[in-house]
């Protein structure tokens, strides 16, 4: 090989951060070598010993990557046969690189969907504490980006809370599916030699809830197919297009003429010209940085689309945008837990430093969109007329309101009585922020009950 097909071919490079899934793995492996009697006591000691001569120097940095042993399985193999001799080269009995490399990825993203639960949660809880602070904070929602009608910013924070949900309902599927047996698969076929599978996959913790060993059934399918790593990024893209829907409303929130929020100094930066400015770079990366997980979804898929049975050297191609796609992820959540929620003070453990919000600046921007004019609507409804007659009516009172720069609650009784005479004194309960938002009283709705009752069933949940 030349030295560009070598570099064109290798691996070592990026797949060497499956080192302890691949000890792993291959532990599991000799343990059941040696139950099986084909591998003798001296040799399982010698390998035992070896693997963790091996771990010491990767762990110290002494380990000699070497691109001339293409992956991070030879290199392994390799620096094992150099330290114990005969033994190192008995370790691949029964087994072939194809159902080892499966065997590795499986294992690393089974952990690595466990520490994205977590964090998931940790991000649920954070938004759950700042919707708590804001039950009564009354901004406008909107449709169409038009003010529509008064929200709690408690309810609107909650909807993301709910997504964050399902996003950690998916990563659970996916990890349930990921964390199956391809060893004893051997290159495609299965193997001559009298393996126990199912003690490698209890070994390796790939059970079921009732305590079952998950082994992948098929030889073929065990070593050729990725679908689980492509349902991970796909569970990882919907999560990351949350967080970026999310960002978008943080950076128009953020901005001037809005002026809702302030997010922490160390989540923004400032221009090298403009004195002024304190730029959400965060939320602004965040929104970027979905793409490029997206794209990564869109990689693993075409790199599956017509490949034969069984294994392909395509499938070394999984691994980079798998390991991007999980540092993105992890680094994103952690971020966003503590931006939103702030840092917990280790001493008093009380947090800081999350979002701050300005009520006042969302009431008057719920008042100027008139943003409770469906409420004088379903009040003049419950007087007797018919909606679309009510609706017309409002527009009316709208309009007038524009002209004379009020709210509808600012204007005088007399001028609301002179769009329709059924109006009394009691329209002002409806017409304020306050009131439209209490009348939202149903389940799923704004209103602080509402929105109070779903924060504890929330933090039923994280317990
Ligand atoms: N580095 C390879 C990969 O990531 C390991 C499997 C290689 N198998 C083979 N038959 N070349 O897929």
């Amino acid at each position: 090989m030349s030295d560009l097909v070598k570099r064109y071919t290798a691996s070592v490079f990026f797949d060497q951060r499956l080192w302890q899934a691949d000890i792993r793995g291959s532990l599991a492996h000799a343990q059941m070598l040696h139950a099986q009697k084909i591998l003798s006591d001296a040799d399982w000691a010698s390998i035992q010993k070896g693997m963790q001569q091996i771990q010491t120097e990767i762990e110290n940095k002494q380990f000699n990557w070497q691109l001339d042993l293409e992956d991070v399985h030879l290199n392994i193999e390799a620096r094992l046969t150099a330290l114990i001799g005969d033994a190192g080269k008995r370790l691949h009995t029964g087994r072939s690189r194809n159902d080892q490399v499966a065997t590795d990825i499986r294992l690393w993203l089974r952990d690595e969907i466990d520490a994205i639960l977590q964090l998931l949660q940790q991000l649920q809880i954070a938004l759950v504490d700042v919707a708590e602070q804001n039950v009564n904070t009354i901004m406008p929602g909107f449709t169409h980006w038009q003010v529509a009608q008064p929200v709690s910013l408690g309810h609107h924070l909650l909807a993301y809370v709910e997504m964050f949900a399902r996003d950690f309902d998916r990563m659970q599927d996916a990890c349930r599916r990921t964390n199956f047996l391809p060893l004893g698969s051997a290159a495609l076929a299965g193997t001559t030699y009298a393996l126990n599978r199912q003690m490698v996959a209890r070994t390796l913790g790939m059970v079921n809830e009732q305590g079952q060993a998950n082994i992948c059934q098929n030889s073929l399918d065990a070593v050729s197919d990725r679908d689980f790593a492509i349902e991970f990024t796909s569970a990882a893209s919907l999560c990351m297009i949350h967080i970026s829907r999310l960002s978008e409303e943080l950076i128009i929130w953020m901005s001037q003429n809005f002026g809702f929020i302030q997010i922490a100094d160390r989540f923004t930066t400032g221009s090298s010209i403009m004195p002024q400015k304190k730029n959400p770079d965060v939320p602004e990366l965040a929104r970027g940085k979905t793409g490029r997980v997206v794209g990564h979804l869109m990689g693993l898929l075409t790199l599956m689309k017509g490949q034969p049975l069984a294994y392909n050297k395509d499938n070394q191609e999984d691994k980079e945008p798998l390991f991007d796609t999980v540092d993105t992820l992890k680094d994103t959540l952690r971020i966003f837990a503590e931006m939103m929620g702030g840092q917990v003070d280790a001493a008093t453990g009380k947090k800081s430093g999350g979002i701050q919000v300005n009520a006042k600046a969302m009431s008057d921007a719920a008042k100027r969109g008139y943003a409770t004019a469906t409420d004088l609507a379903d009040y003049l409804v419950k007087k007797g007329l018919p909606f679309r007659d009510a609706h017309e009516t409002v527009a009316h009172a709208v309009k007038a309101a524009q002209t004379q720069g009020k709210d509808l609650s600012e204007l005088p009784l007399s001028t609301l009585q002179s769009f329709h005479a059924s109006i009394e004194s009691d329209v002002f309960d409806v017409l304020s922020l306050q009131g439209s938002l209490h009348a939202r009283n149903t389940l799923g709705g704004t209103a602080p009950e509402q929105v109070l009752l779903q924060i504890r069933r929330h933090r039923q949940r994280f317990n």
